[in-house]
């Protein structure tokens, strides 16, 4: 593994002082730098008042596009800060001129949000929805895709980095078919923003949404959304207001033409600016640094948890990351969670709700989900699996 300098990355995150946190799939702790700049923006609206505040922290908001753009390689222009990723997710989506008869294409691992607001377009326009099995590995199947595709194809929408488990989905390859054949191509990058490289020209997908709370470890209540520029004329958002728009005669107005046009004006400044020094922070370290560190960590974390009888792991995919799901026979994934809650351990569970093509395919029941950052230690998935061993079945 290169090196990684894990007492620097410890010494940032004031939690690991109170908490062994194994749910960063859900929100990260925040290290030192972005509370500090939440909290002193806050103090700077309490004291001289929230417009002038952010009239002074004007420049610094700016460059929260540029440091976006540096870390996906896109451009200021094709960044809009928003206040989550399904905000993102669906701008993108709900913008898209969907005609009946046009067919989206996605993948088992996708999120309910985004199957929900498939079939909420499939009961308004008739679209039809094809959910492209996945491959021998478990991510989605590129020669699979490339089969079920016609003309008719409007949209190829999936998930990177599922909810559900390790999966890193081929996002680069599946671009690489969307730029052949010209079909728009959107992105869920929810949870892989901050746990691995994203390269939006090396994946070559049109649309790319964001939280800032999981693995880029920003403030909650942030996001943001990527449009490739060459495709955002041909998205009309589906709403508008004086910040996306400008009303410029009576009966006119105009766009604007950049990303932005997916903004509007009233926004968490304080957020803003947590989500700009966190995307300054994970610039500060070396990317592929911290994701060999991460997939590692949740190797290990797999390989224990797999020793413990009764135990199994369910995570899928050639290429896995920091999200390690398992079950224990004889306990619940919720009883399991309390118990380790109990002991200050911090993991979620993962229900059929939110990944219902996968969990069906599978057959899989609740799942416990314990997620690394680079910051967790040995020693905390030693304690984590001691507990989980110890939990009577
Ligand atoms: C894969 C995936 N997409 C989208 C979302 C939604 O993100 P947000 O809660 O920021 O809207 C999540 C949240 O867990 C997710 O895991």
């Amino acid at each position: 593994m290169p090196s990684f300098n894990l007492s620097r990355a410890r010494a940032e995150t004031p939690g690991c002082e109170f908490t062994l946190h194994f749910n960063n799939a859900g929100a990260s702790l925040m290290p030192q730098p972005v509370l500090d700049a939440v909290i002193e923006h806050l103090q700077m609206e309490a004291w001289i008042g929230g417009y002038e505040a952010a009239i002074q922290e004007h420049e610094r908001i700016e460059r929260v596009y540029d440091g976006i753009a540096e870390l996906i390689n896109g451009r200021s222009a094709e960044i809009a800060l928003v206040e989550n990723a399904t905000a993102a997710w669906d701008l993108a989506f709900y913008s898209i001129p969907f005609q009946p008869g046009d067919r989206i294409l996605t993948a088992t691992a996708s999120y309910a949000s985004n199957y929900i607001a498939f079939l909420q377009m499939a009961q308004r326009r008739g679209v039809t929805i094809d959910a492209v099995p996945d491959d021998e590995h478990g991510q989605v199947s590129v020669a699979a895709l490339k089969e079920v595709w016609d003309e008719r194809v409007k949209l190829i929408a999936i998930t990177h980095a599922p909810t559900n488990g390790g999966l890193v989905n081929p996002a680069a390859a599946v671009g690489k078919f969307a730029r052949e054949t010209d079909t728009l191509f959107l992105l869920d990058a929810c949870q892989s923003v901050g746990q691995l490289p994203v390269d939006v020209e090396a994946i070559g997908c049109d649309m790319l949404s964001v939280t800032g709370r999981k693995f880029l470890r920003g403030p909650r209540g942030t996001g943001f959304l990527y449009v490739r520029r060459e495709v955002l004329e041909q998205l009309e958002p589906p709403f508008l207001d004086l910040l996306s728009a400008k009303w410029i005669e009576r009966d006119r107005y105009e766009m604007r033409s950049d990303a932005r046009r997916f903004e509007n004006w009233e926004r968490n400044v304080a957020g803003i600016i947590g989500l700009g020094t966190a995307v300054s922070y994970a610039l500060s370290w070396d990317i592929n640094k911290t994701w060999a560190r991460l997939q590692n960590l949740a190797a290990h974390l797999r390989d224990q948890l797999g020793r413990i009888p009764g135990v199994t792991v369910h995570d899928k995919g050639l290429v896995q990351g920091g999200i390690v799901t398992f079950t224990k026979e004889g306990a619940t994934a919720n009883a399991i969670k309390e118990i380790l809650r109990q002991q200050s351990i911090n993991v979620s569970t993962s229900t059929v709700f939110s990944t219902r093509l996968d969990m069906e395919a599978r057959n899989l029941p609740d799942l416990v989900r314990a997620s690394v950052h680079y910051y967790n230690d040995q020693s905390e998935i030693d304690r984590l699996c001691a507990v989980v061993e110890q939990i009577k079945t």
